[in-house]
């Protein structure tokens, strides 16, 4: 099955887009669900993993869900610290469709991967934490004797980055229980994140997480950090396509965003 993952698109609604640091997130967004609609029937499933919006705002989620539905197939989303939760939880309350795509505390099978949903999201602050209930779901399905591999999709990324700026603002609540449950799974437990807005793939005993940047709100600071001389250039104008297959092999791929990359090269 192959699965594409978007992260962090912090979309605005109409009225406040003037307003926001973040100008581009509506193009941006729009360029993505049409690149996903142009590879469609190479896809099984679209994955989110959070901050769809960036002020929780009800025209916000309801743009995303216009531009995504276009693109005729499933979609799991979560939310992030930017989501609410508590607004997309409203929002999906008035809509069937976008209910349907939230997949917070509950699991979803395709394609022989179980995907469970995990909220992680606290509302109003930027810092994380693993609710009791989302603790329990994993252990359940750590637990259950099935086939299916487990992919686990959540806003704040269990394992970080090792970089003290982004650090600092992944805090995550329960991080250690998380790892500890994680562990006990016979097979790898694949982890799909957001949140850091830069791209990283970080592996620690069985658990592979991998984290999608934001194409709307790139880190593109041109100096290394503070003392490790890591560059966090953007690099942003892709969103990364799963392939697992019957056998077990996972590739990971990027895929570019055309309309981003003409935009860049004529600006
Ligand atoms: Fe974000």
């Amino acid at each position: 099955m192959r699965f594409a993952h978007v992260s962090d698109l912090h979309l605005v609604a109409a009225e406040s887009a003037a307003k926001v640091a973040r100008p581009r997130a509506q193009f941006v967004a729009e360029a993505i669900a049409k690149d996903l609609a142009g590879i469609a029937e190479s896809l099984d499933f679209v994955v989110v993993s959070g901050d769809l919006t960036d002020r929780a705002e009800p025209a916000a989620f309801m743009a995303f869900e216009d531009m995504f539905a276009r693109i005729g197939l499933p979609l799991a989303v979560v939310p992030g610290n930017h989501d609410g939760p508590g607004e997309m939880r409203a929002y999906g309350a008035s809509s069937e469709v976008f209910s349907n795509w939230d997949i917070t505390n509950r699991v979803v099978e395709i394609g022989g991967v179980r995907f469970l949903g995990l909220d992680t999201c606290i509302q109003g602050a930027i810092e994380g934490a693993i609710s009791h209930s989302g603790l329990e779901l994993l252990e359940q399905e750590v637990a259950r004797k099935t086939s299916s591999r487990l992919a686990v999709v959540m806003h704040h990324p269990p394992l970080v980055l090792g970089l003290a700026q982004f650090d600092s603002f992944c805090q995550l609540g329960e991080r250690q229980r998380f790892l500890d449950i994680a562990a006990n799974a016979e097979e790898q437990v694949i982890v799909i994140s957001g949140h850091v807005h830069r791209p990283y793939f970080a592996q620690q005993g069985n658990i592979a997480c991998f984290v999608a940047g934001s194409m709307a709100a790139p880190y593109d600071a041109a100096l290394p950090f503070g003392d490790v001389p890591i560059r966090p250039m953007p690099l942003q104008d892709f969103y990364y396509v799963h392939h697992i297959d019957c056998a077990g092999r996972h590739v990971v791929t990027p895929q570019r965003v055309r309309a981003l990359l003409e935009d860049s090269t004529t600006s």
